[in-house]
């Protein structure tokens, strides 16, 4: 009488001690988790995608201050206007669409980006974005606060954040940062709310049009003539406060948004 195991396939009838056998098994293991993995991650993709769109967007309503949590995201963003910015005329550029524009693509791709030479890239970001975009707030007056992506090395990291102007042009509203890798209780503190306070009401322009707005070393004087040029520097963490100088010094001059907030500046306000 034929044993029963003759009828067996190859694979089972291997001792599952053998070393084939627990290679096979190993083998189809890995191959099957790795389908599944990828697919997963194939497919939450757009799912991430929309999340960081959405994760923007809220740090763009902190920024503004229309942060509110008895609406949604969407609702409250309803209220400011994406405009995509020309950087060298600080004109309109009418033919990007500001719902598709990729910020992040454009600073990179070499059509839409050009390099910084080294003497220039103050911010250590070397290539600089031809279009940029612009946050309007739609207030009952018509086009009121700007909010405008920023971004420079600090001293471990590229922190990128916005920062908020009023109608004028000059005077901060607010600033954030919502992507950094600077030291905690250290460099960190950029993203401190009480630190970020003490911007408000800042001005980035002195009286001879050129960016004056820094951060110091130690408290600012309340009484020194530049004091409003001036904000608080973070103790123990002046180069990452130097790279924030220098951030706000490259995206409000001739590089950045210098033209774009010039013509704000000379049209008093947002058109
Ligand atoms: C582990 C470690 C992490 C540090 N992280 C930061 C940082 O994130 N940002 C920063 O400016 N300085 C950081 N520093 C301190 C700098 O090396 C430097 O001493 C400091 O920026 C000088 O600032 P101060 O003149 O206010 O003391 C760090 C130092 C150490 C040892």
């Amino acid at each position: 009488m034929p044993d029963a195991g003759s009828n067996k396939g190859w694979f089972a009838s291997l001792p599952n001690d053998s070393v084939l056998k627990t290679v096979i098994v190993a083998t189809v293991l890995c191959l099957i988790c790795s389908v599944v993995v990828s697919a997963t991650a194939v497919g939450l993709r757009p799912l991430q995608q929309r999340n960081a769109i959405l994760a923007m967007k809220q740090e763009i309503l902190r920024v503004a201050g229309l942060d509110d949590p008895s609406r949604t995201v969407e609702e409250s963003f309803s209220r400011i206007e994406t405009r995509i910015i020309d950087l060298s005329t600080g004109q309109i550029a009418a033919d990007i669409d500001p719902e598709t524009f990729d910020f992040q693509k454009a600073s990179r791709d070499p059509e839409t980006s050009e390099a910084i030479p080294a003497r220039q890239d103050i911010a250590g970001l070397s290539r600089r974005p031809l279009y940029a975009p612009v946050y309007v707030v739609q207030g009952d007056a018509g086009p009121g606060m700007i909010i405008l992506p920023v971004s420079g090395y600090g001293l471990w990291s590229t922190m990128y954040g916005f920062l908020a102007l009023e109608t004028d042009g000059t005077t901060v509203a607010g600033i954030t940062f919502y992507q950094d890798a600077e030291t905690p209780g250290l460099g960190a503190e950029i993203n401190n709310p009480r630190w970020q306070r003490v911007w408000e009401g800042k001005k980035v322009y002195g009286p001879d049009g050129q960016v004056a707005l820094r951060v110091v070393k130690g408290t600012v004087n309340p009484r020194a003539a530049d004091a409003e040029y001036q904000v608080d520097g973070l103790s123990g963490a002046t180069l990452t406060a130097n790279g924030v100088s220098h951030m706000v010094d490259f995206w409000m001059g001739a590089q950045g948004f210098g033209p774009f907030l010039q013509r704000v500046r000379d049209e008093g306000g947002v058109t």
